[in-house]
């Protein structure tokens, strides 16, 4: 209000208290936008409480590949920006599935990333269920939906389930997502040559583009040093 010269002011609220109530009202909104994303990342059960932070370093490789999965979590937007892939392999038992969960977590808690964690067995069944007669879904649709999210990533990579015409659809989401420079992490048993025979050297090479790299578990396998019942 003018009185004259002077200017009287009279807020209704104190700006500060709205401050703090936007601010708190913003990270109840993310904790929200955080536990669906969780919720719909597919992780399963048994790996439901792994976190970076209970991965135990067990030996010095071990204890680079959670410094660099850590790294990989920290600057995820940069990871995001370049495509930048990753391939899990190595021994049973040595945490590539606990790492690969605690990665998606912090992932979607810091950075609200979308992800979804899969494995070849279950692509290649979405796959067949898109040949019934009355599927409404098509082969399309199948890739489309593995190549919608921020990050994929696919287990048990290596294991020859399907028929070639099924690990081609495989191939297909691989390289969908190497072409629109989205993220996919791949997990397997195989070694890297073995890998990269299974699928293919250029898909190989594509995977470790953009600062990608092969991280290698070949220690005796957790379950059986501490008793953990195997998965
Ligand atoms: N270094 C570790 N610190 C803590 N827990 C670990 C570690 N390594 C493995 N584990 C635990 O051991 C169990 C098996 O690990 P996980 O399933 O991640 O292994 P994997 O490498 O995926 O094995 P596989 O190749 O057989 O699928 C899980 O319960 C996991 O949490
Ligand atoms: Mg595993």
């Amino acid at each position: 209000m003018e009185y004259g010269e002077r200017v009287s002011e009279k807020l209704s609220r104190c700006p500060a208290c709205i401050r703090q109530e936007f601010e708190a009202t913003e990270r109840k909104k993310r904790q929200i936008q955080s536990d669906i994303l969780i919720d719909e990342a597919g992780i399963p059960e048994r790996f439901a409480s792994c976190e970076l932070a209970s991965y135990e370093p067990v030996n010095a490789k071990a204890k680079n590949n959670l410094d660099l999965i850590r790294s990989y979590a920290d600057a995820w937007p940069e990871m995001y920006q370049n495509g930048t892939s990753l391939i899990f392999s190595g021994k049973p038992g040595t945490g590539k599935n606990h790492l690969a969960v605690a990665l998606t977590k912090e992932i979607i808690r810091n950075h609200q990333a979308s992800v979804l964690l899969t494995s070849v067995m279950r692509i290649i069944r979405a796959v067949r269920r898109t040949w019934a007669k009355d599927s409404e879904r098509s082969e399309e649709d199948v890739i489309a939906h593995y190549t919608s999210r921020d990050l994929l990533v696919i287990d048990e990579v290596g294991i020859q389930y399907g028929s070639d015409s099924e690990m081609i659809i495989l191939f297909d989401i691989l390289n969908t997502r190497y072409e629109r420079m989205l993220p996919t992490i791949i997990i397997s048993n195989l070694t890297p040559n073995e890998i990269s025979s299974v699928i293919g050297e250029r898909l190989t090479d594509r995977m470790v583009e953009g600062g990608g790299t092969t991280v290698i578990f070949d220690w005796q396998s957790f379950r059986s040093q501490k008793g953990v019942t195997a998965v």
